[in-house]
Formats: C-alpha cells, sequence, structure tokens
C-alpha cells in the first residue's frame, strides 16, 4: 500500500516535471542584447558592427524586429532559405544565440543612403498606392507608411535597405528561389511572393531607389 502511494507520487511529480518542460520548450526565447553583442564578431564583417553594411549586397539589420531577425536565422540554418554565403553563418547559432543576436540588432539605429530621387518618384508612387490594373497592392499596406514593417506580424522592416539586396530578393521571391521548394514557411511568404512576381524590371529599380532613402 505504501510503495503504491510513493510510485502514485512519483509518477504525478514526474508528470507535472514533463508538463512544465513541455510548457518551457513552447515559449518563445528572449533574447539578451548584451550577449548579443559578444556573439556577433564573424557577422560584423558583412553586416557592420552596428547593422549597418558596407555592401549593397549584404542587408542591413539595424532596427530590424526580432521576430524577423531570430525567424529568418532558422530558416537559413535549416537550409529552408537559400543563401550559400548565409547557410553556414546560421548554422552556428543555437536558438538562444538567434534570439540574442536579433535583440542585439533590432537595438541599433539604422544609417541609410541617400534616395536616387528621378527614379525614386515612380518608386515612392508604387509603394504608396500601388497599381490596380497590375493587381499590384500598395507596399505601405504591409510594410507600413516610413517601412518599418510590424514586428509581431513579421513584415519586415524594408526602409534604408540595401538596394542590390532589395533587388535580389524582389527576384528571388518572383522566381520562387528565395527558399527550397517543399520547405515550410511562415505565413506571409505566398502574399510577398504574389506581389513580387506583378512587378517588371522597371518597378524593382524604382522601388529599389525609392528604399534605400525611405526613412
Ligand atoms: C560573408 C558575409 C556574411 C557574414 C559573415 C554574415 N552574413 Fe548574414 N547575410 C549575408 C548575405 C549576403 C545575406 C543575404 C542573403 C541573400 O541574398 O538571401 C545575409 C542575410 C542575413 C540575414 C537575413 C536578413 C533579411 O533581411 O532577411 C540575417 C538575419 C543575417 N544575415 C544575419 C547574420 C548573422 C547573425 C551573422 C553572424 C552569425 C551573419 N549574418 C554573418 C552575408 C553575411
Ligand atoms: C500583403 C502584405 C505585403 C505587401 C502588400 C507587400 N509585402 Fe513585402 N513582405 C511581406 C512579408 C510578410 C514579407 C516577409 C516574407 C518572408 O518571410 O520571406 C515581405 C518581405 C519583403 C522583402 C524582403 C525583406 C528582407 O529583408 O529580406 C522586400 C524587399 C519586400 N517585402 C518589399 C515589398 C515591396 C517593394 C512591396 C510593394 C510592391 C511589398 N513588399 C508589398 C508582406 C507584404
Amino acid at each position: 500500500m505504501k510503495s503504491r502511494t510513493v510510485a502514485v507520487a512519483l509518477a504525478m511529480q514526474l508528470l507535472v516535471l514533463g508538463l512544465s518542460a513541455a510548457r518551457a520548450a513552447d515559449a518563445p526565447l528572449v533574447g539578451n542584447a548584451e550577449a548579443g553583442a559578444t556573439k556577433i564578431v564573424t557577422c560584423s564583417a558583412c553586416h557592420g558592427p552596428t547593422g549597418n553594411s558596407p555592401n549593397p549586397e549584404w542587408p542591413n539589420l539595424a532596427g530590424q524586429h526580432h521576430e524577423y531577425i531570430a525567424e529568418q536565422l532558422a530558416l537559413l540554418k535549416s537550409g529552408a532559405r537559400i543563401a550559400p554565403v548565409m547557410n553556414p553563418m546560421a548554422a552556428t547559432l543555437s536558438p538562444q544565440d538567434m534570439a540574442d543576436v536579433a535583440a542585439y540588432f533590432e537595438k541599433q539605429t539604422l544609417t541609410g543612403l541617400e534616395a536616387d530621387a528621378k527614379l525614386a518618384e515612380a518608386g515612392e508612387k508604387l509603394y504608396r498606392g500601388g497599381d490596380a490594373a497590375r493587381g499590384i497592392p500598395a507596399c505601405l499596406a504591409c510594410h507600413g507608411p516610413n517601412g518599418r514593417g510590424n514586428g509581431p506580424a513579421r513584415w519586415p522592416q524594408i526602409r534604408a535597405q540595401q538596394p542590390t539586396y532589395v533587388s535580389n530578393q524582389l527576384h528571388a521571391y518572383a522566381a520562387k528561389t528565395r527558399y527550397a521548394a517543399g520547405a515550410t514557411l511562415p505565413p506571409g511568404v505566398d502574399m510577398m511572393t504574389d506581389v513580387a512576381s506583378r512587378l517588371s524590371e522597371d518597378d524593382i529599380k524604382s522601388l529599389t531607389a525609392y528604399l534605400q532613402g525611405l526613412r
């Protein structure tokens, strides 16, 4: 009788332990920006020590939403997002590292570039008003009037972004080469793929010119 009571008590305790472990695994990891600062040494060679990249092909990360950064790093680590330069970099990061570097970069100040005024005019028109005749929605509907996006909704910040990077991504969404076929992807990828597939080469040039100066 006594040993059975002990066994039941033990089973209950294991159940409680099991439940709390499951709960901990479900909770999103909280990033620590100070810990992140010590983990971005290799990243800073390309993205800059404050997330302001010196190269038009390498994206700025300063001010980007931590939810988006951490999610993209997980996709880059698993190979779901195809980026031969970035995949091995992400492969070295644990989920906690991803949360920490995301917290660090989100806190940095985006310095950005200046728009090419001549090209940017058409870009601004499309960004703010879309083009109903071609089924192109206004970019600001999701990315916001100043390109700041929305963290919890996982709409990335795209203001002051590097021009070649933006152009590459718009082409990659349209060609469905940003992500591996069959990978499980965040909600929102399909929307962006559809938008990008409707853009002409001239649209991409003018949007890219506009976005690099958007604040
Ligand atoms: C050798 C240069 C290089 C290094 C080092 C590097 N990256 Fe990258 N990173 C890139 C490039 C290039 C891309 C864009 C890939 C593409 O075209 O899809 C990128 C993309 C990213 C993205 C996606 C950005 C977005 O807007 O979607 C994140 C997040 C990122 N890098 C974080 C990191 C972190 C964190 C580290 C350090 C652990 C790091 N990178 C190291 C070159 C680099
Ligand atoms: C219906 C909402 C929606 C609209 C409208 C929209 N986007 Fe997006 N966009 C998204 C989402 C969601 C993502 C992230 C998708 C992912 O996880 O890959 C994204 C990603 C992007 C990226 C990649 C960002 C990065 O750092 O890699 C660029 C560039 C971009 N959008 C530009 C535009 C432009 C330009 C327009 C207007 C022509 C536009 N978007 C319209 C939702 C939208």
